[in-house]
């Protein structure tokens, strides 16, 4: 199946593709307009996202909103991760103010919901997440994001999520599990909400 993926970031594009194969994944076109990520929920976020890809192009359409939740800050930045430090700040912002608000060894939980939505106003929503924990020492250069300080629950022996190889980030991280559940969900195999 050829899926439109609605989003910008090409990080997101490049782990989809490996994710979702074999469906072609078609990059969005440069003049749709994602809406604003204004729900207060990953759920809401993507589906709006989705909506909007299927519309304006006639193909399936699948986009995802994630983050990062630390417990110690009660569930912040959540679906605020992407405009934590503030409207245009970079990943390294985000990151450094995490470091300065949650202690060392917080635990933590990356969240991706993962929305489908069709022509025919056919519509899914699956949601995965990674549990880790947050290391002061920020290292690696795999990955985006918080994943320099994200230590992972899955695989525990000492690598942040930024030193992972790629296959390796992909069969425990939050997008590679709704990926699957998508999948399984496409092909008929699993009942709705298989994550929660
Ligand atoms: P979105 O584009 O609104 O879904 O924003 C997602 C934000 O959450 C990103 O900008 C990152 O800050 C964070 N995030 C989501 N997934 C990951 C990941 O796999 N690694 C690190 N950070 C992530």
């Amino acid at each position: 199946m050829r899926l439109v993926l609605a989003t910008r970031n090409a990080h997101k594009l490049r782990e989809f593709a490996t994710l979702l194969a074999p469906h072609e994944i078609v990059v969005l076109p440069a003049d749709v307009v994602l809406p604003p990520e204004t729900a207060d929920t990953f759920s809401g976020n993507a589906l709006e996202k989705a909506r909007t890809a299927a519309r304006a192009t006639g193909l399936p359409a699948i986009a995802d909103d994630s983050g990062i939740e630390a417990q110690a800050l009660g569930g912040a930045p959540g679906v605020r991760s992407a405009r934590y430090a503030g409207e245009d700040a970079t990943d390294e912002e985000n990151l450094a103010k995490l470091l300065r608000e949650a202690p060392a060894g917080s635990a933590l939980a990356y969240v991706c919901a993962l929305a489908y939505v069709d022509a025919d106003g056919d519509e899914r929503l699956v949601e995965g997440r990674c549990t880790g924990t947050l290391d002061p020492d920020p290292r690696g250069e795999g990955g985006f994001g918080y994943d320099p300080a994200f230590l992972p629950d899955d695989i525990a022996d000492g690598r942040t999520m930024a030193e992972l190889e790629p296959s390796e980030k992909d069969a425990i991280s939050h997008r590679g599990r709704a990926a699957r559940a998508l999948l399984a969900l496409l092909d008929g195999t699993q009942p709705p909400w298989p994550d929660r």
